[in-house]
């Protein structure tokens, strides 16, 4: 029976047509599920797996009991779409001999660019003024300059290093943490300079999340931290929604301590009905965790996930040792 290679990432489906033929020609099926919405649940994730020999799959549940229903049935191998593994449960992967590969370091600059996207938006009123403009008015908002700013980024990875390389550009003081020591070679090369984390909270005047979500990270953005920050700081978070606790961060819209927040991801995504986040209309940007959605970022993962996927059935053109393995 032809190996099956199930597409649960909706940046892949949309996209399976420029591969299926190539996947076809190598004796592979090509399932791609119906998704409504961002992601599949644990249930249909668990049945689904357990049905395919690889899957490519994006911010699904790749939980333990998901993962293991998979290798109870055929999965041999997941790939993990972009950056983010917060969803797999790695040790659990490991345990059960489950290979699991992501594709870092691939939208640096498309996360980065959204980011300086909302400081730019949130700084000058764009957002506002763009309302106004539609709805006749005409009104001149008093924006902040961004030269002379000091920008602070949590997480010096891949992304915040592209943060810091574009807010020095922008005539920003770049500051940033991380909870590993970052090579200075690299911060140099950006213009930026690692402090504690308690250093970014005070100095920054706009603090930009970029770090991977981890259990330690969790609402790493609380009332304590968010106390700790200056009055008025604008706070853009392009990483994982959990970093924040959301909570938090609507008491301090709401006093001003929050000047405004832009924000890409949240703690639940789609972001709720509901949410109090929504009553602020005049200093929130809202995203829809789109930081890597560019046309050449989707199209460059797409091909490398195609290839890894292939690989791990020990077909296509590509040696699996080229590529990042998480579990
Ligand atoms: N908004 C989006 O659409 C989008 C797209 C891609 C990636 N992301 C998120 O961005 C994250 C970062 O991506 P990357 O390529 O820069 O990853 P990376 O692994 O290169 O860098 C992450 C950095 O964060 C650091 N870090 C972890 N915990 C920290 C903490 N508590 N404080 C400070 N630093 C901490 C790590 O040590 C690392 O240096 C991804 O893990 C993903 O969650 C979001």
């Amino acid at each position: 029976m032809a190996p099956k290679l199930l597409v649960t990432c909706g940046h892949l489906q949309r996209h399976i047509a420029r591969y299926r033929d190539e996947i076809v020609a190598h004796g592979v099926e090509v399932w791609v599920p119906k998704l409504d919405g961002q992601q599949f649940g644990a249930a249909e994730m668990a049945a689904m797996l357990a049905e395919a020999d690889v899957a490519v799959a994006g911010d699904d549940d790749l939980s333990a009991p998901v993962l293991r229903a998979g290798v109870a049935g055929k999965l041999r191998g997941l790939v993990r779409w972009g950056i983010g593994t917060d969803n797999v449960d790695k040790p659990v992967a490991t345990e059960i001999g489950l290979p699991v590969y992501n594709t870092p370091g691939m939208f640096s600059n498309e996360v980065a660019d959204l980011a300086l996207g909302h400081i730019l938006t949130l700084a000058r009123h764009l957002q506002r003024m763009d309302r106004d403009v539609r709805a006749g008015l005409w009104t001149r908002y008093e924006g902040r300059s961004l030269h002379g700013l000091t920008l602070g980024i949590v997480g010096l990875g891949g992304i915040g290093r592209e943060i810091a390389r574009r807010g020095v550009a922008f005539g920003m003081k770049v500051i940033g943490s991380d909870v590993v020591t970052v090579d200075p070679k690299l911060l140099a090369a950006v213009g930026a300079q690692q402090k504690p984390f308690e250093a970014v909270l005070a100095e920054a005047d706009i603090i930009v999340l970029a770090c991977n979500l981890t259990p330690e990270n969790h609402h790493l953005i609380n009332a304590d931290a968010l106390a700790r920050m200056k009055h008025g700081v604008m706070l853009v978070n392009v990483a994982r929604g959990p970093i924040v606790d959301e909570a938090a961060l609507v008491d301090a819209l709401r006093s001003g301590k929050v000047g405004s927040a832009g924000l890409d991801v949240f703690e639940a995504e789609p972001l709720p009905a509901d949410s109090p986040l929504r009553a602020f209309e005049d200093n929130t940007l809202f995203g829809t965790h789109s930081g890597s959605s560019t046309a050449e970022a989707i199209q460059r993962v797409n091909r490398m996930s195609v290839d890894i996927a292939l690989a791990m059935l020990g077909l296509g053109h590509a040696d699996l040792a080229n590529f990042n393995k998480v579990a």
